[in-house]
């Protein structure tokens, strides 16, 4: 077994990692090869990381694939990229299913071309009733698109009057993000020597302990993952308070 996953508490993992898969365009030119070579590679790193996570038990596992702003790529990367998910969400729905795997979707797909989307449902109805690993992908997402979401269909029901003004919470808010239904993220990684959020998960990223890494994504393997878990396992989470106030 691996030594770093020995060193890992099991009682003290985070219950929701999320990703920020940075790095394939990096990672391909360095191979003398085109983007979309990075992009191919870089799946076989997504297959790695969600084995490992259901292997550790971890219940949530956000994975960043494609933002809003990525739209905005020369077209042919685009396409290329859309092929490549598609094509693996055909041919991995199945694996996730039998691994208990639930796959999630958050992001804005009316975006997305139809086959795209039809094939997404499938996999998402396939894997609907599964209580293992919340595989949760953000594609054309961004948290400035689901806030500016979240305030319209707020403003919808103010105006409706199902919702009065004065019973708008933090409660409230959280219903109306895309993942309303999954706790915040405890650790938010990311790959490939950036330091920036890069229009990731705004709102829920408050108080995750952040972790980045020089791995290009294409190379992020499960021991890279250990090595991120026993890092934020080292780390004291205040919230605010003093590090006194803090029973460990
Ligand atoms: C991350 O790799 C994957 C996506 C954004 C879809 P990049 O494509 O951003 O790779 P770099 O950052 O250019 O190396
Ligand atoms: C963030 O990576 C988006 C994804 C990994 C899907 P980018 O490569 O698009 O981010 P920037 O441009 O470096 O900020
Ligand atoms: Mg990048």
């Amino acid at each position: 077994m691996s030594q770093l996953l020995e060193k890992i508490d099991k009682g003290h993992l985070p219950r929701h990692i999320a990703i920020i898969m940075d790095g394939n365009g990096r990672w391909a030119k360095e191979h003398g090869q085109d983007r979309l070579y990075g992009h191919f590679h870089g799946v076989e790193s997504v297959r790695n990381i969600v084995e490992g996570c259901a292997e550790l038990g971890i219940g949530y596992l956000t994975l960043y694939a494609f933002s809003t702003e990525n739209w905005d790529r020369p077209q042919y990367e685009v396409v290329g990229l859309m092929e490549l998910l598609v094509n693996t969400i055909r041919k991995e729905a199945e694996v996730l299913h039998r691994n208990n795997i639930r796959l999630h979707v958050i992001g804005d797909l009316n975006m997305l071309p139809d086959y795209a989307r039809q094939e997404l449902k499938e996999a998402l109805d396939m894997t609907a009733a599964n209580t293992g690993l919340n595989l949760i992908m953000a594609l054309s997402y961004s948290g400035r698109w689901e806030l500016l979401n979240a305030v319209k269909n707020i403003a919808y029901e103010v105006k409706s009057g199902k919702l009065a003004v004065e019973a708008i919470d933090q409660h409230t808010l959280q219903r109306f993000l895309c993942t309303s239904d999954f706790p915040d993220p405890e650790l938010m990684i990311r790959t490939s020597g950036e330091f920036r959020i890069s229009n990731f998960l705004l709102y829920q990223l408050a108080y995750a302990e952040l972790y980045f890494t020089n791995v290009r994504w294409p190379d992020f393997r499960k021991e890279n993952l250990y090595e991120a878990i026993l890092d934020y396992q080292s780390r004291e989470r205040r919230f605010g308070k003093t590090s006194e106030q803090i029973v460990t």
